[in-house]
C-alpha cells in the first residue's frame, strides 16, 4: 500500500511512466499509468478554473466500504483534487454505496437527488457511484433511467480500476458504466489514503461463501478469496514503519481466512504472524462467524498481549429453528458454549453482537430465545435491526413474512432489553485504569479529548491534540450510559 499523501516510491514510478506511450497490460502498473494521465486533465482543469480541483468521498455501510473508501481517497488524492469536506461543493464526489437493508437503498436516493441540485448550480461537478449497490441490476436500470447526472458507476469487484475509470469518465462526455458479476482477482499496491495517521483497516479477504439466507453480501461481493500472508504483513510493516499502531483485520467472516489458498494457513496462525510486527500495538479484527471461530483462535487470543479485548459475534437469531432457516450452522446451545469457553479464555472480554427481528416465521416463542441469549451472554453492545426483505435472497420468497407492527414491536422490545444490559454492562469499570488509544479532540468539548480502550469503550478526558495517537493509561471516573468521563494517570 502506499499510504502517504504524495508517495515518494509512487512518485519514482509515475515519472518514468510515458502516459502517451502503450497502456501497460499488469496491474498495478496500468492503474499508475492511469493515475498519470488523469493527473494531466485535473492540472488542466485547474489552469482554466484558475483554483485547485476539490473531491469528496461519502460512505454508506460497513467497515470494508470504510476501508475502499480510503482507497478511493487515495487515488483521487495521487490524480491531484483536494479534499472538500462539504460534498455539495466538491468538484468530484463519489458515494460509496451500501445495500445490505432496504432502508440503505432509499437513504441512497435521497441523498443522490439532493446532490443532483447541487449539481444544477455547479454543472461541472463530476459524480460518481460504486460499492455494493451498484452490483444490482435493477439499481443500475434505475439510475440510467431516473438519475442521468451521473457521470460514473462501478462496482465492487473492479474498486482497484478506479484511475483507469476515472481516465476514461474525464474524455467521455456520457455516463461510463462497469459493473463485474464476480472476480478471482486481488490486485496489490493500489494508494490508498488513511482517515487516521495511527489506525488502519487491513483487508486479509474479500466476499463471502456462506449465503446466510437473508443477507445481500455473497451476491455483491463475490466469493471467498483471501489474500497472501506475506501481502498482508507486508502492508502492516509498512503501516507501522508510517506510525499506525492499531490495525483493524477485515473480512465478512476472518474465521475461515486462509483455508483456500494454495498453501493453507488459519486465522489464529496469521495473527500470531501478526503480533511479532514491532510497532503494532493493538489488533482488533471483524467479522467472527461463530461456526467457524476455533480452539485454536480462542487460545491465541487467551495468549495474546496486542489483540483487544472485544470480539463482535453476531447472533442474528437465539432460536435455533430460525437460526436453521437462516442458514447459519449453529445452534443456540452451541452459540451459548462458544460464549462460556471464550470467556473462560479471556474473561474480561467485551462482547458485541448483531441481531434481527422479525425474519420469517419468527413466533413469539422464537423472539424470547433471543432475549434469552440476550440476557444470558450480557452482551456490551447489540446492533439490532428489523428484517429486511432483500429481492435475490432466499428468505424473501419464504412463507410466513412477519408482519411490520409486530417486528416493530419485538424490535422495540429488544432495544429497551439490550440497552439496559449495556448500560449496566459498561458500568462495571468504574474506578479501573485502562489502557487508551487518544483518537481525537472531543466534538463538544475542546479541553477534552477521545480515546478507545482496549475493548472498544470510549472514554472522554482532559487533554490536547499533542496526545493524539499515543497509548495512555487513564482512570475511569465515571460511566455516563455509553462511555466514560476518566482523567490521565500520572507514570501509568
Ligand atoms: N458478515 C457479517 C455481517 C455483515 S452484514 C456477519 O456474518 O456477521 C451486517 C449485519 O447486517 C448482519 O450481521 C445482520 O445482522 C444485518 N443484516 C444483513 N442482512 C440483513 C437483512 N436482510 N435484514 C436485516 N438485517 C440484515
Ligand atoms: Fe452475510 Fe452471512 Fe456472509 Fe455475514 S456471513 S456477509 S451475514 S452471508
Ligand atoms: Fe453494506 Fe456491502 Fe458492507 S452491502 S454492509 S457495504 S459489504
Amino acid at each position: 500500500m502506499c499510504d502517504t499523501k504524495k508517495n515518494r516510491g509512487l512518485e519514482e514510478i509515475l515519472y518514468v511512466i510515458d502516459e502517451n506511450g502503450p497502456v501497460p497490460e499488469q496491474e498495478p502498473m496500468r492503474q499508475y499509468y492511469f493515475i498519470k494521465k488523469a493527473r494531466q486533465y485535473v492540472e488542466q482543469q485547474e489552469k482554466q478554473a484558475g483554483r485547485p480541483l476539490s473531491a469528496h468521498v461519502t460512505t454508506f455501510g460497513c467497515q470494508m466500504n470504510a476501508r475502499d473508501s480510503e482507497k478511493l481517497a487515495g487515488i483521487l488524492s495521487e490524480v491531484g483534487y483536494i479534499e472538500e469536506p462539504d460534498e455539495k461543493k466538491a468538484d468530484f464526489v463519489i458515494f460509496n454505496t451500501c445495500t445490505v437493508r432496504e432502508n440503505a437503498n432509499q437513504r441512497l436516493y435521497g441523498r443522490l437527488g439532493q446532490l443532483g441540485r447541487a449539481k444544477r448550480q455547479n454543472p461541472d461537478m463530476k459524480i460518481a457511484l460504486c460499492g455494493c449497490m451498484m452490483q444490482e441490476l435493477e439499481v443500475v436500470e434505475k439510475l440510467k433511467k431516473s438519475y442521468p447526472f451521473v457521470d460514473l458507476i462501478f462496482g465492487t469487484h473492479n474498486l482497484y480500476k478506479f484511475a483507469e475509470l476515472l481516465s476514461t469518465s474525464q474524455e467521455s462526455g456520457r455516463m461510463v458504466i462497469d459493473i463485474w458479476k464476480d472476480t478471482d482477482k486481488i490486485v496489490e499496491e493500489i494508494p490508498s489514503e488513511r482517515k487516521y495517521p495511527f489506525k488502519s483497516g487491513v483487508n486479509i479477504m474479500f466476499g463471502c461463501n456462506n449465503f446466510c439466507s437473508y443477507c445481500i453480501v455473497p451476491y455483491v461481493r463475490g466469493r471467498e478469496r483471501s489474500r497472501e500472508p506475506a501481502d498482508i504483513i507486508r502492508e502492516i510493516d509498512r503501516l507501522a514503519a508510517d506510525g499506525v499502531v492499531e490495525i483493524m483485520l477485515l473480512g465478512q467472516n476472518v474465521n475461515s481466512y486462509g483455508k483456500n489458498l494454495a498453501h493453507p494457513i488459519s486465522f489464529a496462525k496469521l495473527l500470531t504472524e501478526i503480533e511479532k510486527i514491532d510497532g503494532i500495538q493493538r489488533i482488533r479484527f471483524m467479522t467472527s462467524h461463530p461456526k467457524d471461530l476455533s480452539k485454536e483462535l480462542i487460545t491465541v487470543m487467551g495468549q495474546s498481549k496486542k489483540i483487544c479485548r472485544h470480539l463482535h459475534l453476531p447472533i442474528q437469531s437465539g432460536s435455533t429453528r430460525i437460526l436453521e432457516k437462516m442458514n447459519r450452522r449453529y445452534t443456540k446451545e452451541q452459540y451459548l458454549d462458544l460464549v462460556e469457553s471464550i470467556r473462560r479464555a479471556v474473561p474480561d472480554i467485551s462482547l458485541t453482537t448483531d441481531i434481527i427481528v422479525g425474519f420469517p416465521g419468527e413466533t413469539e416463542e422464537d423472539f424470547q430465545e433471543t432475549l434469552d441469549v440476550v440476557r444470558k451472554v450480557r452482551y456490551d453492545a447489540a446492533f439490532t435491526f428489523q428484517y429486511s426483505k432483500r429481492t435475490g435472497t432466499p428468505a424473501a420468497v419464504m412463507e410466513e413474512q412477519v408482519p411490520p407492527e409486530v417486528v416493530k414491536e419485538r424490535f422495540e422490545r429488544l432495544l429497551t432489553e439490550v440497552q439496559s444490559i449495556s448500560a449496566e454492562a459498561c458500568k462495571i469499570h468504574t474506578g479501573s485504569i485502562q489502557e487508551v488509544l487518544v483518537e481525537s479532540v472531543n466534538e463538544h468539548d475542546a479541553s477534552l479529548v477521545t480515546g478507545r480502550m482496549s475493548n472498544n469503550l470510549l472514554v472522554h478526558f482532559p487533554g490536547d491534540t499533542s496526545l493524539i495517537g499515543t497509548l495512555i493509561p487513564v482512570r475511569l471516573k465515571e460511566c455516563r450510559g455509553f462511555y466514560y468521563i476518566g482523567e490521565a494517570v500520572e507514570n501509568g
